[in-house]
């Protein structure tokens, strides 16, 4: 995609996104309702939820704090999709109908047939622009579909830090880095709420592994907490203003999430959080302490082995073990996040999706998220009259692979294929999206000899490869919520991977991954690229990004490590339980604790303070063309410097600053995005969110900026000083309530 398309393609993103919030409110019907001055779209969420609370029975207010499971309802509306929550609204009242679904990387499936409907490339692939106007883009893009297939809430916003690659959710999340995934996850949200629709940001907090995720107790120091995990939720709150926390299954040193008084005390007290958290499905494992602690609606009920928030609640109600005040703040909270995101005023209505819209828009993210970690001697990008390819690789002559579990997204023609045996029994299995690269690439060499060949017989592959002027090798590794993954290539693809190099010397692979993976062949072979799950129109962005008409875009948002040693904790918890205790049903598995020794220092943090050196750092990435910085001047405040494209081509590129003081490794402070003609210069200014390098005092309740020096450095990634310099910083206090001004991110 050359510049100028990909700036028409943001815009008209952005347009999209913005240009409906900016539409009037719809015509009031205060004027036939006098009695129901909520109805009032001019008068803001808190008064029109105060109001309407007031109008409530006991009975309806207790409805509310509950959410149907649609694959268990009994007597399901036909009108009601399998999905992830329902209620049925309160029609006396104008109380729309609560239409829950996941929706982390498009209009999840759930149990149903594929849908006329876009999956979006996954979370660390929309990482991977490390573009804000991305994000957003596709959390409208979701949304807009969502309305038309009936949907008024999403299930996105998926925050929680990669504090170790093998989470089997890493693919749904944003990365290592609090900066990084709050400011992507907010302005995914932002996106999402700006069609009109209540998007939560989730699972709250420390779902950092899947292995027991409904009774491992995380463990970590409260002020590392505060500046991780908690800086990201805290950071997507402030930018996207989520109606709803979706608490999460895991134990936080002690009591569950969802009825953790500590986090939800934080979120609610400190941050002066104003919506409600809604339980992770099946994560409530009490009335009276949820309750009390803070969690404001159980979802899909039907799943619980009690009726918490059912007979139970309104039991505790009577007897006064949880206060009427209680009940009602839970109910205002709901119907505050109803109206700021426009449920009542803005009713969705069923209409056919636009699935071509949303593959150009899914393509948009791809083509930027694909990161080249590996170019020997411009075996990339390939000339359009390249003689012969041969193309090795598990359905690459169909489509591309997709992460597994509730996010799953079907679109039609999507093909299941045997999952490992491991996969979760209600999950669809291993899917791929119909976008062959196979495919796209005989389009771009419409004059080269081009064969396929599934890559799984080594010796096949490599005879293959051997007579071919480039082997492209997709390799695959598949993850899926409820389970972890390991860090080595599932199939025994190194090997094939090795055999192939051995045969080629011109052997690209082509990575399908949920996060980091090994790669003990990396040295042999001349091509490493990392595709992440491509979504719809995957295998049309690899194409491109292979043959050069897009640049090579994506950064990492995840390190890399070496080896698993590297990790902070290399025996994942858990993992080597009893087979007779893993086997239980989760609720009945004995509890056991992960101890996050890395604290705050997630990911690339960590590697520095042991001083390990990963096979690719964070933020790193190769671009077709060449780009230099130049000009730094930093203060307190924020670093300002230049950015020029040095080659011949146009290209993107993503110059990152991180900061370090007394004491401290080097953190991301901030970061651009552009793309420039080939010659073309321009400045950059970043601002500091000083929570990135101060530490949080909880006898005081404040962040401290400590005084003294602190390296400011501008890179290409982590391990890069391209520029650097020195500020002296002052002492600085922040309330706990501080936070960062709007304009915080990388202007021009
Ligand atoms: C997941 C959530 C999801 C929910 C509803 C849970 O298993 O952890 O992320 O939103 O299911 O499908």
């Amino acid at each position: 995609m050359t510049i100028s398309m990909r700036r028409a393609i943001v815009a008209a993103m952005v347009l999209v996104g913005g240009g409906t919030a900016a539409i009037v409110a719809a015509p009031t019907v205060a004027q036939q309702a006098p009695d129901q001055p909520w109805r009032d779209a001019r008068r803001d969420p808190d008064t029109r939820a105060a109001a309407l609370l007031a109008a409530m029975t006991q009975d309806e207010k207790l409805s509310l704090v509950r959410t149907h499971f649609p694959n268990k309802m009994k007597d399901r509306p036909a009108d009601v999709p399998l999905s992830a929550g329902y209620h049925p609204g309160i029609a006396r009242l104008g109380i729309p109908a609560q239409r829950l679904t996941d929706a982390s990387l498009g209009v999840a499936a759930n149990q149903r047939p594929p849908d006329a409907v876009t999956a979006l490339p996954s979370g660390l692939a929309i990482a991977a622009t490390w573009d804000p106007a991305m994000a957003r883009a596709g959390g409208a893009l979701v949304a807009r579909e969502a309305r038309r297939m009936g949907f008024n809430i999403l299930l996105g916003g998926g925050v929680n830090l990669v504090r170790d690659p093998r989470g089997g959710r890493s693919f749904e999340y944003l990365g290592e880095d609090a900066l990084l995934a709050g400011t992507l996850a907010g302005n995914a949200i932002a996106g999402t709420q700006s069609e009109h629709v209540l998007s939560t940001v989730k699972h709250y907090v420390l779902n950092a592994q899947e292995t027991g995720r409904s009774v491992v107790d995380a463990r970590i120091a409260l002020p590392a907490l505060r500046a991780s995990d908690l800086l990201a939720f805290q950071k997507a709150i402030e930018i996207g203003h989520p109606g709803s926390v979706m608490c999460s299954y895991n134990r936080i040193n002690g009591p569950w999430a969802c009825e953790d008084p500590v986090t939800m005390g934080i979120l609610k007290n400190d941050w002066h959080y104003p919506g409600y958290v809604m339980s992770d499905w099946g994560g409530v494992h009490s009335t009276v302490r949820a309750a009390n602690a803070g969690l404001d609606q159980e979802s899909g009920w039907e799943i619980a082995p009690v009726a918490y928030f059912g007979t139970e609640l309104a039991t505790a109600v009577a007897n006064g073990t949880v206060s009427q005040a209680r009940i009602d703040d839970m109910v205002r909270r709901i119907l505050r996040s109803m109206f700021a995101a426009g449920l009542f005023d803005r009713p969705v209505s069923r209409s056919p999706v636009d699935v071509a819209a949303g593959a150009r828009i899914a393509q948009a993210i791809a083509a930027d998220s694909i990161v080249l970690l590996k170019n020997r001697a411009g075996v990339l990008p390939l000339s359009p009259s390249i003689r012969s390819i041969v193309v090795i690789g598990r359905q690459a002559d169909f489509g591309v692979l997709s992460g597994g579990g509730s996010s799953q997204v079907m679109p039609i023609g999507s093909r299941r294929i045997d999952p490992p045996a491991a996969a979760p029994a209600w999950g669809r299995g291993t899917i791929y999206h119909p976008n062959a690269p196979l495919a796209a690439i005989r389009r771009l060499a419409p004059n080269a000899r081009i064969r396929w060949i599934d890559g799984r017989d080594p010796a096949a592959a490599a005879a293959a490869a051997k007579r071919a002027d480039v082997a492209i090798l997709f390799a695959h590794q598949w993850a899926s919520e409820a389970m972890d993954a390991a860090l080595t290539l599932p199939d025994d693809q190194d090997a094939t991977i090795a055999a192939v190099a051995a045969a080629n010397p011109r052997t690209v692979v082509v990575l399908e991954n949920n996060a980091a993976v090994l790669m003990p062949w990396a040295r042999s072979v001349a091509g490493v690229v990392v595709a992440w799950y491509s979504g719809s129109r995957g295998g049309d962005a690899i194409a491109d990004m292979l043959f050069g008409r897009t640049d090579a875009a994506g950064r990492l948002p995840v390190s890399f490590p070496r080896s698993v040693d590297q990790l902070p904790i290399p025996d994942l918890p858990g993992a080597r339980r009893a087979a007779a205790e893993r086997e239980l049903p989760e609720a009945d598995q004995p509890a056991f604790s992960a101890t996050y020794v890395e604290g705050a220092d997630t990911g690339y943090r960590w590697l520095a303070r042991t001083a390990k050196e990963p096979l690719f750092p964070f933020g790193f990435g190769l671009s077709y063309t060449r780009f230099a910085y130049g000009d730094l001047r930093a203060d307190a405040q924020g670093a300002r410097f230049s950015v020029a494209n040095r080659g011949a081509r146009a290209g993107t590129d993503t110059p990152q600053v991180y900061i370090a003081g007394p004491g401290q490794t080097l953190r991301l402070a901030g970061w651009a995005r552009l793309s420039l003609s080939p010659g073309r210069t321009e400045a950059v200014a970043v601002r500091f969110d000083p929570r990135t390098f101060a530490t949080f005092d909880e006898a005081r309740r404040q962040w401290v900026v400590a005084p003294g020096d602190y390296r400011v450095v501008v890179g290409r990634h982590v391990g890069d000083t391209a520029l650097s310099t020195v500020v002296t910083m002052p002492r600085r206090v922040y309330p706990v309530d501080w936070i960062a001004p709007a304009d915080q991110f990388a202007r021009r």
